[in-house]
C-alpha cells in the first residue's frame, strides 16, 4: 500500500495535517536527542522525514532509516541527495531488525507502530537493539476528546479520506488511516505495552489537542 502512494505521501502528509506533521517530528526528535549525538535508528522511516530531522538537529550523529516499502525508500534516497544529508536507508521490518543487540543510542518510529503486524515483537526488538541507557521515541496518532475531538473526527473519518483518494487515486490507503487509528490502543494502554516490552519509564505528551502523542520510553537498566 505504501509503495502505491509513495509519490503522493509527503504532499498529502503536509496537506492533510496543515503542516503539523513537521512540527510533531521536530518535537519528537528533540526528545530523542536529549542525550546528545550518537547512533540512531528510524524504523518505518518511509520517505525519511524523521531520519532527516535527526541529521538536521544533530549533524554528527549516524542515522539509519529502515522500511519494508522499497518505493518509499527510493523517495527517501532521492531526498537525501537533494538535501545533501547522509542517511543510510535499508529495507527491513520492525519485527526482525537486522542489527546486533545494543547497537543504537536511540530508536524512533513515527506513525509506523500502528502499521506493524506484530507490535509486541517490534517493541521487544526496539528494546533489544537499544543500548542500556537508550531512548525510544514513538509518534502516533490518537483520538482527541471533547468538542474539538468531535469536529476533528468528522474531518479525520470523512473529509481526509476523500482528499487522500482524490489526490493519490488510492481509496484504500486513506480509509485505512482512520480505521487503523481507531484500532490502536489508548495512550495509557500503549504505555503498559511498552513497559511489558522492557522499558522502565514512559513519558506521554499529547501534541495538538491529542491528535498525536509522543511516547518517550527508557530502556530498563
Ligand atoms: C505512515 S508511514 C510513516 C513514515 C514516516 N515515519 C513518517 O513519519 O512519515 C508508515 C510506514 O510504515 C512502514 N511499515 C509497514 N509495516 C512495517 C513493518 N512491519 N516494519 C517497519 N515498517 C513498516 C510502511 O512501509 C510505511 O512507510
Amino acid at each position: 500500500m505504501f509503495d502505491r502512494i509513495s509519490r503522493w505521501y509527503d504532499l498529502l502528509n503536509h496537506l492533510l495535517s496543515a503542516g503539523q506533521d513537521m512540527v510533531w517530528r521536530r518535537r519528537g526528535v528533540k526528545r530523542l536527542l536529549r542525550m546528545g549525538r550518537g547512533v540512531f535508528l528510524d524504523v518505518a522511516t518511509g520517505t525519511g522525514d524523521v531520519a532527516f530531522e535527526i541529521k538536521r538537529q544533530s549533524p554528527q550523529s549516524l542515522v539509519v532509516g529502515l522500511d519494508p516499502a522499497e518505493k518509499m525508500l527510493e523517495v527517501a534516497r532521492k531526498k537525501a541527495l537533494r538535501k545533501g544529508l547522509s542517511v543510510l536507508f535499508v529495507r527491513g521490518e520492525g519485527e526482525r531488525l537486522p542489527f546486533k543487540d545494543g547497537a543504537f543510542d536511540g530508536v524512533a518510529i513515527a506513525f509506523g507502530i500502528r502499521n506493524v503486524e506484530d507490535r509486541r515483537a517490534t517493541l521487544s526488538e526496539f528494546a533489544r537493539v537499544l543500548k542500556r541507557d537508550g531512548v525510544l521515541v514513538i509518534l502516533e496518532f490518537s483520538k482527541p476528546e471533547g468538542l474539538a475531538g468531535k469536529v476533528y473526527n468528522l474531518y479525520f473519518h470523512h473529509i481526509l479520506p476523500l482528499i487522500g483518494w482524490v489526490v493519490s487515486g488510492d481509496r484504500e490507503a486513506y480509509t485505512y488511516l482512520p480505521r487503523s487509528v481507531e484500532e490502536f490502543p489508548a495512550p495509557e494502554q500503549f504505555a503498559r505495552e511498552l513497559m511489558e516490552a522492557g522499558f522502565s519509564r514512559v513519558l506521554m505528551e499529547p501534541y495538538t489537542m491529542g491528535i498525536c502523542y509522543c511516547y518517550t520510553a527508557f530502556k530498563e537498566v
